[in-house]
């Protein structure tokens, strides 16, 4: 439909003005010469192998050197061991886990197996297999020291733009990808998220994969299953008890100096709730000779300009927005918004050299398509916006700087659209001045 329109030169102006009448991201596009595509069609995965052969292999990271393999049998009996060793096919060390499975409505799932192993050494391949049978997988440790590289996607979904966004990731040789929120969009419709499963597999097992939750993870159904995330607790399992949480809707994690921390947008998060005092605890026990970045990630954007989802963030914001200033906390990504926008480092809604710098990134190829009017004029903390499909890297070179960029989807590649350099709080001449200024104004 798009070539159509953009190809179409003997009659102009008619069939142009149809277009846009049907395609009005078209126009819109023409603001930055680059042409959007339209949402594109729902991919469904289905099993190849075999029912004792683990399908939907995802691994992420749990504690210093751990990893947990997560992976679904059809097969109810196949044991929850995985044998893994530095060399392909010789496997020198196994471990065994557990397994669980979870019914919805007339759903039930397949066996879903969780199994920890390490300790690992740091920059390895690591060969695996799952079951005691099966195919072999591998995945690289990340490194001890920096530099270090975040693949980082929203809103990801099962379409053919998700594909393409899975390819230019993969191309990244990234360390560990970071997801905030909306995973598979399976809305309820269980065997969507095998199929999921299915689609992120060769990615997600050979990197770890660490996800905090989305509207689409909810699932609430009245009476029934009146505390959602069933899916998303089972087959996502992420290491809350590690970083002293009760839930896995938040937690957080140490990785080569980053302290990342995985808000939940949709669980309390009220001056009295769990999560803010755990929160409070979590960000009270950084060691920022240690992990001298502390960067944060949740779903409903706390800054946003695009006119989808205006204020869903903004009690969130109100409630915990003051403790990760006073953190210090370096970035806070969030999706939701299907669009790319990034703004100045902000406090209460003022720019603010000594907050976190945001970044919404809820554009990862979701069967919504994009959400494409922007609030205008254009509000002075938004820096960079755009409703295109694409994904971010945060390339954290040393104790001091970063590189954040966002590429932004081609059907043969990715384009790097938008690119800045960061400077972390804890060593930024900028926040130092603010802080002096304040203090010295304060005195006055
Ligand atoms: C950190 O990396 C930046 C960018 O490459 C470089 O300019 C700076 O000198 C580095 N700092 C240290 C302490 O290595
Ligand atoms: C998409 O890729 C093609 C081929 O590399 C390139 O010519 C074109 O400029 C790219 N478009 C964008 C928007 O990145
Ligand atoms: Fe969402």
């Amino acid at each position: 439909m798009m070539e159509k329109c953009s190809n179409n030169k003997s009659f102009i102006v008619f069939p142009l003005l149809f277009c846009f009448l049907l395609f009005p991201h078209l126009l819109l596009s023409l603001e930055n010469d680059y042409i959007r595509g339209p949402v594109r069609e729902l991919v469904t995965t289905t099993n190849h192998r075999s029912d004792s052969d683990p399908q939907q292999v995802h691994i992420s990271l749990v504690g210093k050197d751990k990893i947990r393999v997560s992976w679904i049998t059809e097969d109810k009996h196949t044991k929850s061991l995985v044998e893994y060793g530095t060399k392909s096919g010789k496997y020198s060390s196994k471990a065994t886990g557990t397994h669980t499975m979870y019914q919805y409505f007339f759903y039930t799932s397949g066996r879903i197996h969780n199994t920890v192993i390490g300790p690992l050494e740091p920059s390895t391949t690591y060969f695996y297999r799952c079951g005691g049978s099966g195919p072999e997988f591998s995945f690289n440790t990340p490194p001890s020291k920096f530099p270090i590289e975040f693949a980082i996607v929203g809103d990801l979904g099962q379409t053919e733009w998700t594909q393409s966004t899975l390819k230019h990731v993969d191309s990244t040789n990234y360390d560990v990808l970071l997801l905030p929120g909306d995973l598979s969009y399976a809305d309820s419709q269980q065997p969507l998220w095998d199929s999921f499963g299915r689609l992120v597999e060769p990615y997600a097992n050979k990197r770890p994969w660490m996800v905090t939750q989305g509207n689409h993870e909810i699932e609430i159904f009245p009476i029934i299953y009146p505390h959602g995330f069933k899916a998303y607790n089972n087959r996502w399992p992420m290491p809350f008890e590690e970083s002293g949480s009760t839930s896995n809707l938040y937690y957080s994690f140490d990785v080569v100096g980053s302290h990342i921390i995985m808000l939940g947008s949709y669980t309390d998060f009220d001056d009295k709730s769990e999560q803010y005092k755990w929160l409070q605890n979590d960000l009270d026990s950084v060691d920022r000779n240690r992990t001298p970045w502390v960067i944060a990630l949740l779903h409903a954007p706390w800054y946003n300009t695009n006119e989808a989802h205006q204020g869903e963030g903004e009690s969130m914001r109100q409630a915990m927005e003051k403790l990760l200033y006073n953190a210090h906390v370096d970035l806070v990504f969030a999706g939701h918004v299907h669009a790319y926008e990034r703004f100045t480092r902000i406090y209460d809604n003022e720019a603010n050299s000594c907050g976190p710098l945001y970044v919404t990134i809820g554009d990862g190829g979701n069967r919504e398509g994009l959400a494409l009017n922007f609030k205008n004029p254009r509000s002075p903390l938004s820096l960079y916006r755009e409703p295109s499909f694409g994904h971010g890297r945060l390339q954290i070179l040393n104790e001091t700087h970063a590189h954040w960029s966002w590429h932004r989807n081609n059907d043969t590649n990715s384009f790097e659209a938008d690119g800045v350099w960061i400077e972390s709080l804890i060593n930024s001449k900028a926040c130092t001045k603010t802080q002096e200024k304040q203090t010295s104004h304060e005195e006055l």
